[in-house]
């Protein structure tokens, strides 16, 4: 089997100049870097899409609360959640469909179920915010789906290696691309000009250690990547749950008693999010 790597990554590389996104996204992008912006404009320019609206404050409630309506409108979402947040959750509403009409519900379960359990880790230990924290692992493997829409055929090399050889997505995509999802993620969060918060978690949440810019937030999205693997909650595109990063695990300073306590919220507030899950969202 040989792959033209040089080829893959010219092509995956292109991405960075293909608008992927709905108008809207980049709308709301443009609206958000001015700093005249209020949040009536975003709010206005998110509710003219009724399904989008809809999309949005599902999520919304869904992945960072457990519970539908605590967030009834998007001009609430936006000044509760700040432009970011909602930025990043109007991309996350794009992803999920990418991802449904690809037969990637396991991978959007796994990236739903990360985020609330991101969010549960970030309200125990205090982390100022934790929303955004849970939109950062709601992200994560944004770049698992775009390599399936992108080089469909390396993806299928990479399901097959993942099956044969009993490996992680992770290694089958090092092995046969010479990159990996998060690489991608992370051309595509710079062509979105996403917020380092979000931006630092989808580059290095395998390992943490690489994080500069939001070492917390990624240690958070790593931890939550793990738990939830471990879980056997969706499906992240292998049975193997990673191992925890020594360095970042100490960081966030978690006692036995506090990780208790956070698998048995996780645990609840999974099973509110079957809801979400079980009509496919829309
Ligand atoms: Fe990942
Ligand atoms: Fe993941």
């Amino acid at each position: 089997m040989t792959v033209d790597k040089e080829n893959i990554r010219r092509r995956v590389e292109a991405l960075k100049s293909v608008p992927t996104m709905p108008g809207i996204f980049e709308k709301i992008s443009r609206l958000i870097e001015s700093s005249e912006t209020a949040a009536a404009d975003v709010a206005n320019i998110i509710s003219s899409d009724q399904a989008l609206s809809a999309k949005v404050l599902r999520l919304v409630n869904s992945a960072f609360y457990g519970f539908p309506g605590r967030i009834s409108n998007v001009t609430h979402a936006l000044i509760i959640l700040g432009f970011d947040v909602v930025k990043g959750i109007v991309l996350s509403t794009s992803v999920f469909d990418m991802m449904l009409a690809r037969g990637l519900s396991g991978l959007w379960e796994h990236s739903l179920g990360s985020a609330i359990t991101a969010g549960v880790i970030a309200r125990r230990i205090k982390h100022p915010d934790p929303e955004e924290v849970s939109v950062a692992a709601l992200l994560h493997d944004l770049g698992k789906v775009i390599i399936r829409i992108e080089i469909p055929e390396e993806s299928s090399l990479i399901d097959e290696a993942v099956e044969k050889k009993e490996i992680s997505v992770y290694e089958a995509e090092e092995n046969i691309l010479g990159f990996n999802h998060s690489m991608v993620g992370k051309w595509l969060s710079k062509k979105w000009n996403l917020p380092r918060a979000l931006a630092d978690p989808i580059a290095h949440h395998h390992a943490p250690g690489l994080a500069r810019l939001a070492p917390q937030q990624t240690a958070i999205v790593h931890l939550a990547n793990v738990l939830i693997r471990a879980r056997g909650f969706g499906f992240g595109g292998d049975n193997l749950v990673p191992q925890i990063d020594m360095k970042a695990w100490e960081a966030l300073r978690i006692s036995d008693a506090i990780l208790e306590e956070i698998i048995n919220e996780m645990d609840e507030k999974l099973e509110g999010a079957e809801d979400l899950l079980s009509d496919n969202g829309s």
